[in-house]
């Protein structure tokens, strides 16, 4: 990881210095250390460590488990990369857009064996992840599901003792520093598959429960992390689940029980529960884990303000999948993006969604500038800044 990354180190000492040098002392400091004080500071450039599912996948399901998921078919990648890339999308993920805007290029998924570089951090998310301990991988037929929310954290684990302190072969640098932990940015989107996996498929499910238990998964793991070193904690909360074409489409909810934008009121208010749930576990850790930040970023807000005002933000159909067959909302089950029958939309920047949950590469676009300029990140969080306001 980069070796510019003691930016909050110098800035206390400085400050120190100032406050209780005596002035003539502070006189002998000559210009050239001011100025190797300043480059010290600038920029700053920390490490992400990425926890989630397919939303921010970008290739451990692929790794782990070859050729299984239509993301490593055509149609998917097509777009950006020209071909496949095992991500969920036509393009680039919210996460590509992080990393690149970043100057990192792309970072890689944990399993990657040839040619991994994990210089400006590591992506655990896998496909089809809950936060609950329990996964649907089944039988190696599908690589949906493989690594939950517990699992990701204990590689984090095992990838911190395995690299601090380990040197590439030829470099002086090492891969990870403490420092690096401190300083890195810890990224986690979770909990739409177990809605939609487990909460959603029994009629009977108590939202206050689920609710409850998906946010104690989160309330263990964020600990986790913590207790690692973590102190720059952004956690995603839920998109709004109800306006997904995979939903709408499955469902064909009838108009009575549609918002007035076209989505599905009942899923809408549990994601609403969840994430007032997860507004209120990120509240209490501020106050009881003061030390680290604990950030909100609320990707839902700007999902849903897209589908309510498609136009504004380029889009024309804010329902209906890129890629797809048949329907109000280009989705069935039978047909879905990477089935021989679906077939790709015209302009894929019309769209938001490029099949039933997740995004075309230029929606993901907008995502990442949000996250890039400190949007929607709450309490105000700007990545490129957090090395001098860390503690
Ligand atoms: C989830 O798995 C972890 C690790 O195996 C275990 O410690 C924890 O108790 C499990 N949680 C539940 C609710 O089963
Ligand atoms: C494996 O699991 C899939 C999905 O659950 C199922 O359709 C398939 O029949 C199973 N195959 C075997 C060999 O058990
Ligand atoms: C849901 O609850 C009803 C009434 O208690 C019960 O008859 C039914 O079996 C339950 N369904 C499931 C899937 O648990
Ligand atoms: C594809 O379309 C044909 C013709 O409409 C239909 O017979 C077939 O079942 C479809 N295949 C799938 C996988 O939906």
């Amino acid at each position: 990881m980069t070796r510019t990354m003691a930016c909050s180190k110098f800035q206390p000492l400085l400050l120190l210095a100032l406050l209780f040098c005596p002035l003539n002392l502070m006189a002998e400091t000559t210009a050239k250390e001011q100025r190797h004080i300043y480059v010290k500071q600038s920029p700053c450039r920390p490490p992400l460590f990425v926890f989630g599912a397919s939303l921010l996948d970008v290739g451990e399901n692929a790794a782990a488990m070859p050729g299984r998921s239509v993301s490593e078919f055509p149609p998917y990648g097509v777009h950006y990369f020209g071909r496949t890339a095992a991500r969920f999308s036509n393009g680039r993920l919210l996460i590509d857009f992080i990393t690149q805007g970043l100057g990192y290029g792309f970072v890689d998924p944990f399993l990657k064996s040839l040619g991994s570089n994990f210089k400006h951090g590591v992506n655990f998310a896998s496909s089809g992840a809950t936060a609950r301990n329990s996964t649907i991988s089944g039988n190696g037929t599908s690589s949906l599901g493989l690594f939950s929310l517990n699992v990701q954290i204990d590689q984090f684990i095992e990838f911190k003792r395995s690299a601090l302190g380990f040197k590439d072969p030829g470099y002086e640098e090492k891969i990870l520093t403490e420092e690096d932990v401190l300083e890195g940015v810890y990224l986690m989107e979770f909990g739409h598959n177990d809605y939609i996996n487990y909460a959603f498929r029994d009629p009977n499910y108590s939202a206050d429960i689920f609710a409850y238990e998906t946010i104690s998964y989160f309330k263990k793991a964020l600990l986790r992390l913590y207790n690692e070193g973590a102190r720059k904690v952004v956690v995603m909360n839920l998109m709004p689940l109800g306006c997904a074409p995979g939903v709408l489409g499955y469902i064909k909810p009838p108009k009575e029980l549609q918002d007035e934008y076209g989505c599905l009121i009942s899923y809408n208010n549990m994601v609403n529960l969840h994430n007032n749930h997860l507004s209120n576990l990120l509240k209490e850790l501020r106050l009881e884990l003061p030390r680290a930040e604990w950030v909100l970023f609320d990707w839902h807000s700007v999902i849903e303000n897209a589908i309510r005002h498609p136009t504004r933000y380029g889009v024309r159909y804010p329902l209906k999948t890129c890629c797809g067959e048949v329907g109000e909302y280009n989705f069935e089950w039978t047909s879905q993006c990477g089935s021989l029958n679906a077939t790709v939309c015209e302009d894929p920047t019309r769209h938001i969604f490029w099949d039933g949950l997740h995004f075309v590469d230029s929606f993901n676009n907008i995502l990442g500038n949000k996250f890039l300029q400190g949007k929607n990140l709450i309490p105000k969080f700007l990545i490129k800044e957090s090395c001098k306001i860390s503690k």
